[in-house]
């Protein structure tokens, strides 16, 4: 395995909160990957940035009467907060607006274009006369050519999901006059040029999910097409170039850069070669199924086009949308619940939790239902994994106060549990380190079911002969549980490892301790309490009524 690693996931956009769909595809597996590899004693950094640029943020500001700087700053701080409080442990936040990225990109672009994989063209741009401004992307509104839905942005058609190549009845979007149209030069990315490197790329990758891998294959088959990386408004990175003026680059030229810049930065303000680092380290970037086509493609071909300075991608973990009750999740309809609505209501566990366990390693879509969500918790994580951590110490507690007492005999029930604990850090890791999160959480739910069900069978409470083994097995049981859920529910977890009365955090523990027996007789437990609340069903009402509500 290697030693280093870099963890990323999607910028999210300085536009707007956080919510349930963004954690669950990327941050949380990010998060949970992160954390198990430290685990795993590897130096890993988990890097993000708020994604700054771009014309709708633009546009965003200007109705609001702010700068863009005072703009996404606001959210950049905001977005930090609701993930510190959902434990996604960034090691670096930054932003794609920093002077780092700034001179980053602009040296990229330099060395791509230095390098012939630029090209100049003039193309025809909507332009307002009124407003004196060039118009991309969301300026223009207007109605969908396919299904005719009124006023829509020309860059995408909220009724009907479909890209319009051109808008019908154009408007400016600030001041409602129809446009004209201009010539204007824009710079062109040659992503032609790379079809053959980047074929080879993912097919000798054995890392990247393989139905991902497959129809990216087939969009190169089929043809790539150039990328237009210019923007004429005045939010982006400047274009380096003399007669460039009044040009910046289009927000997905840029922002992906800031993977690299802002690791760069983090790194070399620890004293560390960021660069050498970056080169010696596995790469992660944890996206949503959305975005594919910007990092199987253009990603690795602009890394490519300036000689591979900067490894390409180990892993590009990609996972499918969240919806909401069955829903689509849309801002503008209100149909979403945000991040810190949700933790106003329940533990950032109770919500890892459940993301986990209904996300898969792949691109089918996963569904959030209040139930579902209510039921998994009580019956999954309380009434399972809480029951058993509860009856294991409170039974010590009560019975022998809380001192652990050295094993005697043990039956083939007692070895076959001790097995359990002995196998279990191997079975879990092959499980983490192919992505199987959900199935890695899984087998922690088995584990401790099969302890609920040696403890129900051992009767300790009869103190008969085999009690001790059995408290001692049991406790050890729990100890292995808390490490293990480290990453998943990191703040239970620290929770039941005061409980067990042990010093340090289980975050701490090397992985492989999972499966030692390490809490030897004569130990004192802590205080032992119930770890979870249950899900009230009149509360899970209440919630699916506000959401219902809000749709309206
Ligand atoms: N902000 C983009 C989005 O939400 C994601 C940017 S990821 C990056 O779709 F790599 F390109 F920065
Ligand atoms: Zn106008």
């Amino acid at each position: 395995m290697n030693k280093r690693a870099i963890i990323t996931s999607a910028l999210p956009y300085a536009n707007g909160e956080i919510h349930l769909g963004h954690v669950a595809s990327t941050y949380l597996p990010a998060d949970v990957t992160t954390r198990y590899l430290k685990q795993k004693g590897v130096e890993a950094y988990y890097i993000c940035a708020s994604d700054d640029f771009g014309t709708p943020i633009l546009l965003q500001s200007e109705k609001l009467g702010k700068t863009p700087q005072e703009y996404v700053e606001h959210w950049n701080k905001r977005d930090l907060e609701d993930f510190t409080a959902f434990n996604i442990n960034f090691d670096f936040f930054y932003k794609t607006s920093s002077p780092e990225n700034i001179s980053f990109v602009q040296d990229v672009f330099s060395k791509l274009y230095d390098a012939g994989h630029i090209y100049e063209s003039e193309i025809t741009q909507f332009y307002c006369k009124t407003d004196k401004k060039f118009l991309p992307d969301r300026y223009v509104k207007g109605s969908c050519p396919y299904c005719k839905a009124e006023d829509q942005y020309s860059d995408l058609c909220e009724s009907c999901g479909k890209v319009p190549e051109e808008i019908d009845n154009p408007k400016c979007s600030i001041c409602g006059q129809p446009p004209t149209k201009e010539k204007t030069k824009h710079y062109f990315f040659k992503l032609k040029n790379f079809s053959e490197p980047l074929y080879k790329w993912l097919d000798e990758n054995q890392n990247l999910q393989k139905d991902v891998k497959k129809y990216v294959q087939n969009w190169i088959k089929s043809g790539l097409v150039d990328w237009d990386i210019t923007r004429d408004i005045t939010w982006g990175v400047e274009i380096p170039l003399d007669d460039a003026n009044g040009k910046v680059f289009y927000g997905w030229f840029d922002n992906h850069l800031a993977y690299i810049s802002t690791a760069l930065k983090f790194l070399n303000d620890k004293g560390i070669d960021g660069k050498e680092f970056w080169n010696s380290a596995d790469i992660y970037h944890f996206i949503g199924k959305d975005i594919v086509y910007h990092h199987y493609l253009f990603l690795p071909a602009m890394r490519i086009g300036i000689n591979n300075e900067f490894k390409l991608p180990d892993f590009i973990p990609t996972r499918g949308h969240l919806t909401l009750e069955s829903k689509k999740i849309s801002k503008s309809r209100n149909w979403y619940i945000g991040l810190k609505e949700f933790l106003g209501y329940y533990p950032a566990d109770y919500l890892r939790f459940y993301l986990i366990s209904i996300n898969p390693y792949s691109q089918d879509d996963l569904n959030f239902d209040w139930d579902e969500f209510a039921t998994k918790i009580n019956s999954e994580l309380i009434g399972n994994i809480g029951n058993f951590v509860n009856r294991a110490l409170g039974f010590t507690a009560k019975s022998f106060e809380g001192n652990i007492p050295p094993p005697s005999d043990y039956e083939q029930i007692d070895n076959d549990a001790k097995q359990k604990i002995l196998s279990l850090s191997s079975e879990l890791d092959e499980l983490m380190s192919q992505n199987h999160l959900d199935r890695a959480l899984k087998k922690i739910l088995e584990f401790s079911a099969h302890f609920n069900q040696y403890f129900q069978h051992k009767e300790p409470w009869k103190k008969g002969p085999g009690t001790d083994t059995c408290v001692y097995l049991s406790v050890n049981a729990v100890r292995s549980i808390a490490i293990s859920l480290s990453s998943f529910l990191p703040e239970s977890s620290e929770k039941i490892w005061q409980q067990l009365g042990l010093s340090e955090t289980p975050s701490k523990q090397p992985w492989e301790t999972i499966s030692e027996l390490n809490i030897s007789s004569g130990h004192t437990l802590g205080k032992s309490s119930p770890i979870f609340e249950k899900i009230e069903s009149e509360d899970i009402k209440a919630h699916k009524n506000k959401l219902g509500t809000k749709n309206l």
